[in-house]
């Protein structure tokens, strides 16, 4: 019997720098506060998706290094079970994550490094754990061609298929039709449908144009206006919660994936898993860090019961 979330995707460390402003090319600044932390989408997913309840395998490569070390013990405390391979030539990913320290914003590095090899072969090697899940989850952070592969895997297996198309980068339109669910913010849906997404009637239509191109639904993140829900039988604005002062954006998307996967997993409609995947990104958001931000489960029953 199936079980569970199969998250295909990367973990690098974040290294997270405060400061006034981006430093110009050829300029030093004083910064105003550091942090390193687990990050990478796909890792950020698979630890938003196990705090929130889901069994969870994590199919990716790593180095032999000390950052290695940090993901395998990330992992274990977590509860994910790592299919992940190691390799000796190249070193665990990094991202470089500027942070503005007066309203939060953030601009992002980062670089894959063992992740970067990741391939199709890797991915059918870990088949059984996409077979075996109720809902297979990956990005782009990796080699489009793995995430691809790893999504008619999943496909071909009666799993549920949620593509998270981030970062914003073009991929192969044989990617939609594999879709039941893609999950783009409202800058990578403008860049993969040629439209504007800002007000809600906009993502409308680019939820339209996914559709077309063959996805099952849309699910498209608008900021602090919520995100729309849009499918051949539903178009709905799921409100955003508001649970206080924003402290760190980056990583608010893949708490939103990480949770819509766990709600998918546990049977919820596609309403009501985007509203728990809100939820959950509300939450992450007024904490430092990306995966150190994610929720328990028991934080994220506490805020949907308050605004039930
Ligand atoms: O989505 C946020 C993540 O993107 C960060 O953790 C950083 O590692 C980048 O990959
Ligand atoms: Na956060």
């Amino acid at each position: 019997k199936r079980s569970g979330v199969a998250i295909l995707g990367i973990y690098v460390a974040d290294l997270a720098f405060r400061a006034s402003h981006m430093p110009g090319v050829g300029q030093t600044i004083a910064g105003s506060g550091f942090a390193m932390g687990p990050g990478g989408k796909g890792s950020n997913q698979a630890v938003a998706a196990a705090r929130a309840g889901a069994r969870v395998s994590f199919i990716s490569t790593i180095g032999r290094d000390p950052f290695a070390d940090n993901a395998l013990a990330l992992w274990a405390g977590e509860g994910i079970v790592p299919r992940v391979q190691q390799v000796a030539d190249q070193p665990t990913g990094a991202a470089f994550i500027y942070i503005n320290h007066s309203n939060g914003e953030n601009a992002i590095i980062v670089v894959p490094g063992a992740a970067s090899l990741i391939c199709a072969a890797d991915v059918e090697a870990a088949a059984d754990a996409i077979a075996g899940a109720c809902v297979f989850v990956t990005q782009l952070e990796q080699p489009a061609a793995a995430a691809r592969r790893g999504l008619e895997i999943a496909r071909a297996a009666g799993t549920i298929t949620v593509f998270n198309p981030a970062p914003a980068v073009e991929f192969d339109s044989a990617f939609y039709p594999l879709c039941d669910y893609i999950t783009p913010n409202e800058h990578e849906a403008a860049l993969l449908t040629g439209l504007p997404v800002t007000t809600l009637e906009q993502a409308r239509r680019a939820g339209d144009v996914f559709l077309a191109r063959g996805v099952g639904c849309a699910l498209i993140t608008l900021g602090a206006q919520g995100a729309l829900l849009h499918s051949a039988s539903e178009s709905v604005l799921i409100a955003p919660f508001s649970v206080g002062p924003v402290v760190e954006t980056a990583g608010a998307g893949d708490a939103f994936t990480g949770g819509f996967a766990t709600a998918l997993a546990e049977g919820a409609s596609p309403r009501d898993a985007a509203r728990f995947a809100s939820a959950v990104a509300a939450i992450s958001v007024t904490r430092a860090g990306t995966a150190p931000s994610m929720p328990a489960r028991a934080e994220i029953d506490a805020l949907l019961r308050s605004a039930a």
